[in-house]
């Protein structure tokens, strides 16, 4: 299942993002509102139960978010930007880190890094990487995630690219993705166009 989000709040930040013009720091708080009006979306699924609390005024039936909590996996390194975001949705969410680099010739990621919370089973499991182009790093990510057990697993991203999509649902056909927007094309060195460059060099300054 593929949702494309289209809060006005999301849509207007994602514009921001692509702007080549925004600074650093403007891009930082752009990508984190982003993450919350995605993150909205993607835990919507998740469950809740009923706990006893009392208000200042009475006893009351609340609903709380069941545990296990979530788990964010973060692809390495543009994966971080919407880290923080997230955790402020679920504060007590587990972190997960996939190091994964695309290789600048054949576009295929290379692993270096991989630590991710155990069990994982039982947890749903939210895959954050703001690009998905080839869409090769998020189903490696992904083909990870179900050999440690991963249950659940649903898919964040800001940009996809049509056939990095495809890919990625040929692959994972179970996994739900979560994006803001679905561009045309890549051009020869894997770039989504008209995409907004490169978000972890954007995000880290690099
Ligand atoms: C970029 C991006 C994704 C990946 C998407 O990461 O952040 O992780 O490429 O490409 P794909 O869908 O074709 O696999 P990059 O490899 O540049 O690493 P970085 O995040 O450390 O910059």
């Amino acid at each position: 299942m593929i949702r494309v989000c289209s809060h006005p709040i999301l849509r207007h930040a994602l514009s921001v993002l692509r702007d080549r013009k925004t600074s650093m720091e403007n891009f930082r708080k752009a990508i984190r509102r982003a993450s919350w009006a995605l993150g909205l979306e993607a835990l919507r699924g998740l469950e809740t139960r009923p706990r006893r609390i009392r208000t200042p005024l009475r006893p009351l039936s609340a609903p709380f978010l069941q545990s296990p909590p979530p788990c964010f996996v973060a692809v390495l390194r543009a994966g971080l930007a919407f880290l923080d975001g997230m955790l402020d949705l679920v504060p007590d969410a587990s972190v997960g880190h996939i190091g994964l680099y695309r290789d600048e010739k054949s576009l295929v990621p290379v692993r270096y890094y991989v630590n991710l919370p155990a069990p994982l089973k039982g947890a749903p499991v939210f895959l954050l990487d703001p690009m998905l182009a080839t869409g090769g790093s998020m189903a490696q990510a992904a083909a990870i995630l179900k050999s440690r057990g991963a249950g659940k697993i649903s898919a964040v991203s800001l940009i996809a690219s049509r056939q990095g999509l495809r890919r990625f649902h040929r692959q994972h056909p179970g996994i739900a993705v979560y994006v803001a927007a679905v561009d045309p094309y890549l051009n020869a060195r894997g770039f989504i166009i008209p995409g907004l460059g490169d978000a972890g060099d954007r995000f880290f300054g690099t």
